[in-house]
């Protein structure tokens, strides 16, 4: 189906033209080696891919297009398809709008295939690197001679170290610049082993190198005679890379797809993360635990007998069992544990340092949740490693924190398992990514805490009630007007023989929430702890009516999530500033302004307006009166 002389990995290279079946042979069985550079710009990074890509055979950027096509095209083939679908996947992160600052680029030598995760040039953070890092085989750590071993340095190889990546080159750049001095050498390597100790990296090799002068690059230079080992190509060429660990272990596979051409037909297709999978094995989906056996290892070429971690395939199982994109199929003998509560490591990769308690997206194997982070056990000081006291995550820091995720997930943990153990998080306004992470293992509160079924249930409490359970949601300035406001809508639904409850922010404050400040964090904690009751409310069958600033969007979508489709109506009390301030019934404002009381609403704490409100009322031309009636219209057409 596929003509592999249309894959642009062959038609750069002239020799196609001659002998095509001899290249594709040698092409084909080339290993493949992904790395990922870390330094900055400064290091001579750009200089140095530059470099290795002029040094070898390779793709340009405007040809991953092309690639992309064709690796949809493609199907399940052997290592084609493992680039397909690492393009695949920066396609999907593309079409929705998510962001990572990672550009794969591919080349290859007579000797082997590599990926190298480069990120963008002016781009000091760790954010780009740590993206492209957890399925790495090797890191190149970049220093600049004259500079030596700084801490941005020690943060990269902190993180290396933790992202589990077994393969370290130091690579001493810009050498041409300290006279290929062999003490500048030794010193900078010196530095670095003590440093390498203190952080449990117990290998690595060292290079003398100029990217921009092509020392040791290729082969070895006549400008460093004292240096024997070998030049950095052959030694990306010759590192091992293997895949031995993760197949021996139990069979696990993310399912990125499943393909149904047609009725008769239904495969999953995935990057297989462990062990070794063959027709007539017996497999578990999780996290529904629902079992099956392996029909058939389905392959361009024909069907396959077995199939090996590190390979793209598509499976087919015996019994039509509910199976999507994002569960995970195991060895049914050795599945792997599911749970909502992690302990894990965050490298915050953003300038909004991270918000505890707010909700983000987590995306793990081939899924994407909703995940809350706690505030952090500590945070790690990368030049000394000792534990600090922190209460968030400022960009580039890294720490340990306790996240939970609004369902189970199959999951294992980051040493075992780096396909299953890592994760990403998502800003859900933004789509930017803004860390990453990594499972140290999970909290047993899942395993313990059940839901309890009740035989009277959300319905049976509406249907007595003889209405349609809904929450009002009111937000806006303080002093907009949301109480008064909402106090009509109640005794006007009272009138109508509704059930009805009203939860006011200033009175929830007094119980409730009586611990909780006006901190973002806690503003975050009091909107959730209100969303939780409203949809007990609901459940209970009751219209409840809520006032509350609640001035961020995230947790307003939050709490819309948490209840049925159509219950949730967002009401935007739209009072511009100065009316409030103007009106300032509990003189507030006043206080705020003179610095009096800190972190106000509209002065020194942001007001996020919905942009996608259900119903907008602009209190400077409508009277509570009419503002109740109009959510009344609204509520009961
Ligand atoms: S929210 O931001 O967490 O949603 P909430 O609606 O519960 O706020 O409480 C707001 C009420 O608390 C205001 O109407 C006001 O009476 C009072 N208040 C006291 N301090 C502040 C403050 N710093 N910012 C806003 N409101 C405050």
């Amino acid at each position: 189906m596929t003509d592999t002389t249309q894959d642009p990995i062959y038609k750069t290279d002239a020799l196609i033209a001659e002998d095509i079946d001899a290249y594709l042979q040698v092409h084909q069985h080339k290993t493949m080696l992904r790395f990922i550079t870390c330094g900055s710009v400064d290091d001579g990074k750009s200089t140095l891919i530059g470099r290795l890509l002029y040094d070898s055979k390779m793709i340009f950027e405007d040809q991953l297009a092309t690639l992309e096509a064709d690796s949809k095209k493609m199907g399940t083939q052997g290592e084609g398809i493992d680039f397909a679908l690492l393009v695949d996947g920066l396609a999907a992160e593309r079409e929705q709008g998510i962001t990572i600052d990672v550009a794969y680029r591919f080349f290859a030598t007579e000797k082997r295939k590599f990926i190298v995760a480069d990120t963008p040039g002016h781009e000091q953070y760790t954010r780009n690197m740590v993206t492209g890092a957890s399925t790495a085989d090797l890191a190149v750590i970049l220093i600049d001679a004259r500079k030596g071993v700084l801490t941005q340095t020690r943060r990269h190889s902190y993180l290396v170290k933790q992202l589990g990546i077994r393969h370290v080159v130091l690579a001493v750049n810009k050498m041409d610049l300290v006279g290929y001095d062999q003490k500048v050498f030794d010193q900078i390597v010196a530095d670095y082993t003590t440093f390498a100790d203190s952080i449990g990296i117990d290998a690595f090799t060292a290079i003398p190198i100029s990217g921009f002068k092509g020392d040791n690059i290729t082969g070895p230079s006549e400008n460093t005679p004292w240096y024997t080992g070998t030049a950095l190509l052959p030694h990306l060429e010759t590192v091992e890379v293997d895949n031995t660990l993760k197949q021996q272990g139990p069979f696990r596979m993310p399912v990125q797809w499943v393909n149904r051409p047609n009725l008769d037909f239904r495969g999953f297709a995935g990057l297989i993360a462990g062990g070794t999978v063959k027709p007539g094995d017996e497999v578990r989906v999780l996290p529904s635990g629902k079992t099956s056996k392996i029909a058939r290892i389905v392959a361009m070429e024909g069907d396959r007998d077995q199939a090996v971690a590190g390979e793209s395939v598509t499976l087919t199982l015996e019994d039509e069992i509910d199976c999507s994109r994002g569960q995970v199929i195991v060895a049914a003998k050795s599945p792997l544990e599911v749970a909502d509560q992690f302990e894990s490591t965050i490298v915050w990769m953003d300038e909004q340092p991270l918000v505890p308690g707010r909700a983000y997206w987590l995306k793990i194997g081939a899924q994407t949740v909703s995940a809350t982070v706690q505030a952090p056990k500590y945070e790690v000081n990368v030049n000394t490693q000792e534990q600090i006291a922190s209460k968030t995550l400022d960009l580039n820091a890294i720490g340990v924190a306790n996240i939970t995720t609004d369902r189970e997930i199959p999951f294992a943990a980051y040493a075992e398992s780096h396909d299953l153990g890592g994760f990403i998080l998502i800003d859900k306004m933004s789509n930017q990514t803004v860390a990453a992470g990594m499972i140290h293992f999970a909290l047993r509160r899942a395993q313990n805490v059940h839901w309890q079924a009740t035989d009277i249930g959300r319905d049976h409490h509406a249907d007595m009630k003889h209405q349609k359970p809904a929450v009002l949601w009111l937000t806006g300035l303080s002093g907009s007007g949301k109480s008064t406001i909402a106090n009509i809508v109640e005794k006007k639904l009272a009138r109508m023989n509704r059930h009805t409850f009203l939860l006011d922010g200033d009175n929830v404050r007094h119980g409730l929430n009586k611990d909780l400040g006006f901190t973002e964090a806690d503003r975050i904690e009091n909107i959730r702890r209100v969303g939780e009751v409203a949809k007990l409310m609901t459940d209970a069958g009751l219209i409840v009516i809520t006032a509350f600033i609640s001035p961020f969007r995230s947790e307003r979508d939050m709490v819309r999530g948490m209840m049925q489709p159509g219950e949730f109506m967002e009401i935007f009390v739209d009072t511009p500033l100065e009316v409030a301030e103007e009106r300032d019934v509990k003189g507030l404002y006043a206080k705020a302004r003179s610095g009096a009381l800190k972190n106000f609403t509209g002065i020194d704490s942001p007001y996020e307006a919905p942009d996608a409100a259900e119903l907008r009322i602009d209190t400077t031309e409508m009277t509570p009166e009419e503002a109740a009636d109009l959510i009344i219209a609204r509520l009961i057409p």
